[in-house]
């Protein structure tokens, strides 16, 4: 039998010892946004050293920084074998709202061979697969057939502040010849794709203050410009009737989509009327122009993650309020620079707020948009893995969505990444009841497998 084949068949005969370990680290409640989580983030990267050095990963250990723990290890196999770095995150979001969880977020169960917890596919569960990879390849062939080494992050989901710094101090330690990452989805439910793009982010917090108190609405209001109101008028200009974005200079930087990208894209077999369904809206909105599935994956956005001011308890309170608040997030995409967009927003803020207000604004995290090349021998490797269990070739897509360390490690290390994800849209990551189909945890480990042996075979 050869090795490939012997390191499948123990995958598929120790799936429910893999799940079984999956459920354990998924009980731990790595929310790395909130500090009150601190311990458990420390506590889940503790578990991680443990499991590594039980597979084998003599030099595991988890590297304290000025946030949360970077869990590192390697297997040198021959310095003569191809290195492949794997990245994953074992942070997670917040589950709230709690009350729309069918189940509690970190009591995992199965259902219909679906496992839900927050994390189960975003990204404990897809980076969970690399470990049991190599744990299939120390138990079989006894190494894998590519050295290996991980770097798995705590911070992800929070603006991965510690991890650029991390990178530069530790390149020695991370030198590879390509990076694969497990953090991406599926183009559908059986249709696999490689992640050829990634938005970057600029995170946004502003608050307006008028009066220095809250003030009685009977008394002063008619004679005060209210916050609330004048932090909702800055909001809704941020878009012209086209929904495009008014901040000025914004697109200076935008790459246009090329033809062949633009074809290819509506060559994708997508339901753009059913996409609005699933998610319960009658019609899409788009940036004049753009496709659905162009303008949330390849075009730049804008949008108010929260917004917060005056009274919110129960019943009636007749307040002018002193404070209006919004979180604002903005998608980038190649070249846009997160700082410069941060500027030219603050710019775009401080001349329309009326005089009689204050603008405190505060860049929170920016990540840089990615483009990568998709003619490279770690991407035919990963190619033909897909292929191979899927049965059909894989789709290249960019995606909405950001993954921070992408851009980091081609900016400081010169290395580009193999973006095999295996989530799907619907697993309701960041959201209520997010889950990972059993069946894909084990595509994504025979996925693995196949991408190290046709990887290690040049
Ligand atoms: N796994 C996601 C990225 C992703 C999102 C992939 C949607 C596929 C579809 C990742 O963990 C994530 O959520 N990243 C954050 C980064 C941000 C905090 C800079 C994001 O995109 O919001
Ligand atoms: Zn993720």
């Amino acid at each position: 039998m050869s090795s490939i084949t012997r390191a499948l068949a123990y995958s598929q005969a120790n799936q429910n010892r893999f799940v079984a370990e999956l459920i354990d680290l998924l009980r731990i409640p790595s929310i790395s946004t909130d500090p009150a989580y601190s311990d458990q983030v420390t506590q889940t990267a503790d578990w991680l050293v443990d499991h590594l050095k039980g597979l084998g990963v003599e030099d595991a250990e988890a590297i304290r920084t000025k946030g949360h723990p970077i869990v590192v290890g390697s297997i040198t196999v021959d310095p003569v074998c191809p290195t492949v770095l794997v990245y994953g995150h074992y942070d997670v979001q917040p589950p709230d709202p709690l009350d729309l969880w069918t189940s509690p977020p970190f009591e995992p169960v199965i259902q219909e061979g679906v496992l839900y917890a927050r994390g189960a596919c975003d990204d404990k569960g897809q980076m969970f697969m690399h470990l049991k990879a190599l744990e299939c390849w120390m138990q079989t062939a006894g190494t894998p057939p590519v050295n290996l080494k991980f770097i798995l992050e705590g911070e992800e989901e929070s603006g991965s502040a510690s991890l650029p710094g991390f990178i530069e101090s530790h390149r020695e330690e991370l030198s590879a010849d390509v990076v694969v990452i497990s953090d991406s989805s599926l183009f559908a439910p059986g249709i696999p794709s490689i992640t050829y793009g990634l938005r970057g982010m600029t995170y946004v917090e502003i608050t307006l203050t008028g009066p220095d108190r809250d003030l009685h609405s009977g008394t002063y209001g008619g004679a005060i410009h209210n916050p609330i109101h004048a932090l909702a008028a800055l909001i809704a200009g941020m878009h012209d009737e086209g929904h495009r974005i008014t901040i000025d200079g914004f697109y200076d930087r935008v790459r246009p989509l090329s033809d062949d990208e633009r074809r290819a894209m509506s060559a994708l077999p997508f339901d753009a009327v059913a996409w609005a369904q699933e998610v319960g809206v009658r019609a899409s909105l788009t940036e004049s122009g753009y496709s659905v599935l162009e303008a949330s994956t390849s075009r730049p956005t804008l949008d108010c993650n929260g917004i917060w001011g005056g009274y919110i308890g129960d019943g009636a309170k007749t307040v002018l309020p002193s404070k209006a608040s919004a979180k604002i997030s903005m998608r980038l995409v190649p070249d846009q620079d997160p700082n410069e967009i941060a500027e030219l927003m603050e710019a775009w803020l401080r001349a329309r707020v009326p005089e009689s207000i204050q603008l405190e604004f505060r860049m929170v995290h920016g990540a840089q948009p990615v483009l990568i090349d998709r003619q490279s021998d770690a991407m035919a490797a990963a190619s033909r893995a897909l292929e191979e269990v899927y049965a059909r070739a894989p789709y290249f897509t960019r995606i909405g969505g950001s993954i921070p360390v992408v851009a980091d490690f081609k900016h400081l290390l010169g290395l580009d990444s193999v973006l095999m994800g295996f989530g799907l849209d619907s697993d309701a990551i960041h959201s209520p009841n997010e889950h990972f189909g059993l069946d894909r945890f084990a595509e994504g480990i025979d996925a693995i497998l196949r991408f190290h042996t046709h990887y290690a075979a040049g």
